[in-house]
């Protein structure tokens, strides 16, 4: 079933108190309606609480920004899914290019976080995403047809319906500069595409792949207004809610 999601990525931003408070205050104003999601995607400290603190709300999930890949060990400063799994944490944001670049992590270990991910019964967001020099030079697509190829596309179809999939281009992320709409369609309706050629169109069509990179207010209805764009993963708007309630109405408008 193809969702509409507006997921906020916090990245490592908010005391405690701040993100409680920001959980509350999106508690208090509109809900995805349907199928359709809010996650939240609060670091490390919030988890537990923001889990409890949604826990009667039936369209929000708290998702993680990592996660091992091992079960347990001896991994200094690492969260098992186990763990996640064992707190209620119902998502966990994977392959996003901060991880990629700051912190070196490669298609093959994305790919086994996937697949621990899905094991433990929680939803990957698998995030996916070219540089500006690989755009400029126009082989965007090809690069992201890689990223898919070693991330997920070794996955079972069964476990492969249970991922979402967040198209982030870096050079729009955190920049202020957005992919246009034509743009995010494309590369949308390209992925799409590709999944039909591996798993088939059912599959492709049940999957939710969501925009991001300088989401805003502004921009949200035009782009989730796209056919294969469905919602967005919001970074630095995602940290008020001024800037991240109208963002849930763009998306509960293309309901
Ligand atoms: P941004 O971040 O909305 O601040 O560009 C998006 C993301 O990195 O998920």
């Amino acid at each position: 079933m193809r969702s509409k999601i507006a997921a906020g990525n916090w990245k490592m931003n908010k005391t405690y108190s701040e993100g409680m408070e920001l959980v509350e205050a999106l508690k208090n104003g509109p809900q995805a309606g349907g199928d359709d999601w809010v996650i939240l995607g609060t670091p490390a400290i919030h988890l537990k609480d923001a889990v409890t603190a949604t826990q009667d709300m039936p369209r929000m999930k708290v998702a993680a920004q990592n996660c091992h890949y091992e079960a347990s060990g001896a991994f200094t400063g690492e969260l098992s899914v186990s763990m996640l799994q064992s707190i209620g944490v119902q998502c966990v944001i994977l392959g996003h290019s901060e991880r990629r670049q700051y912190f070196k992590e490669t298609d093959e270990v994305i790919a086994k976080k996937v697949k621990a991910v899905i094991d433990g019964g929680l939803t990957p967001i698998f995030c996916c995403g070219e540089p500006l020099h690989i755009r400029e030079e126009g082989w965007h697509v090809r690069f992201v047809k890689g990223q898919l190829e070693k991330g997920i596309f070794g996955l079972s179809a069964e476990d492969f319906s249970k991922l979402v999939i967040a198209y982030e281009p870096i050079w729009a992320i955190g920049t202020g500069v957005t992919a246009s709409t034509e743009q995010a369609q494309e590369m949308h309706g390209e992925l799409r595409k590709l999944i039909a050629d591996k798993y088939g169109a059912e599959m492709a069509d049940a999957t939710s792949i969501l925009y991001g990179g300088s989401v805003k207010p502004s921009n949200a209805a035009a782009l989730f207004s796209q056919p294969d764009v469905d919602g967005g993963l919001v970074g630095g708007a995602s940290l008020k809610a001024e800037t991240f309630i109208p963002i849930i109405e763009a998306m509960n408008d293309q309901a």
